[in-house]
């Protein structure tokens, strides 16, 4: 039955689709879903982010609501043990925060980290914020048995941090896809060298999630509701070998340069904070208010 679906871009709604499809197939995905932006007032650096085929403004509970029944949807479809990289970001709506974590503590989902998208380039150009140059990437996690907490990543992959910094995709016709990194750093620091595993991206746009998929020779499956999107995300994937090398730009910062051990017999940091101040007070001292040189 999964043959139906399998290393195909599904053209329809994510609801629907992902109804169709068995419990516990899937490995790995990573999507980013339409944000309910509706981005179209004065002071937004970016170009009104409009799908071809469907409108990104809904009421917000209408919205959060549909995101908890497409998260608990991909749980049912993921195997214990499996992960959801999920891409979103904070949002005001006449100045109340929508976050994030208002509708991923109402799923399935363990949250198991949240990690900053340093995209180094701010949407919003007006100063009644900080300017927002981060989006966020939520780690969720289906238990395998009891525990909440799952597998240690690899080294080589912990050490990428909490924060990703990489600039947003440029070179696409889609209005807003993610860079190739980014799926790649998710697939590849959960499966590492395994292969022949299934990562679905079910709001598959230009088919990003799916080209790093098959680069890493996984399989995929990708749901998008616009035809225009599912033809530009086959072409990309028919033509993936051109974007190998972007993928091996990312694989190679996967990389243990000094291990625990080594940095500690050469006296780094080996990451014990207050054993760094005791050590280093002058590090402190830097910071001392009574220091700083007036005018
Ligand atoms: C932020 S974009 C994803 C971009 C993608 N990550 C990439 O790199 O190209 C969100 C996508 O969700 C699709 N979409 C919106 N509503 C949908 C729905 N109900 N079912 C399936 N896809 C939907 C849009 O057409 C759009 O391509």
């Amino acid at each position: 039955m999964i043959d139906k679906y399998l290393n195909k871009v599904i053209c329809g709604d994510v609801l629907t689709i992902l109804r169709n499809l068995p419990d516990n197939i899937v490995d790995v995905s990573v999507t980013s879903p339409p944000y309910n932006k509706g981005e179209n007032k004065k002071g937004w650096l970016v170009a009104n982010v409009k799908y071809s085929g469907v409108s990104d403004r809904l009421p917000e509970d209408v919205y959060q609501q549909n995101q908890i029944d497409v998260l608990n949807e991909l749980f049912r479809v993921t195997k214990p043990g499996g992960s959801l990289f999920y891409n979103h970001k904070l949002r005001w709506e006449r100045g109340q925060l929508l976050h994030p974590m208002d509708w991923l503590r109402k799923t399935r989902w363990v949250i198991r980290q949240e990690i900053i998208w340093d995209r180094m380039i701010a949407a919003n150009i007006r100063g009644w914020r900080f300017w927002q140059v981060e989006e966020r990437i939520y780690w969720l996690y289906k238990p395998n048995g009891k525990s909440l907490i799952g597998d240690e990543l690899k080294p080589k992959h912990a050490l990428l941090t909490s924060i990703w910094r990489f600039p947003p995709e440029r070179n696409n016709p889609h209005p807003a896809p993610f860079p190739l990194e980014l799926p790649v750093r998710c697939i590849y620091s959960v499966m590492d060298d395994k292969k022949e595993g299934l990562v679905i991206d079910p709001y598959c746009g230009s088919g990003t999630t799916l080209v790093a998929a098959k680069i890493l020779g996984h399989n995929y499956i990708g749901i998008d509701i616009s035809e225009e999107y599912c033809r530009l995300a086959e072409e990309r994937i028919k033509n993936y070998e051109d974007e190998i090398r972007f993928a091996e730009e990312e694989i190679a910062k996967h990389v243990v340069s000094k291990t625990f051990k080594q940095r500690k017999e050469a006296g780094e940091f080996t990451g014990k904070y207050s054993k760094l101040n005791r050590d280093k007070p002058e590090k402190l001292h830097l910071f001392r208010t009574s220091e700083i040189k007036q005018g």
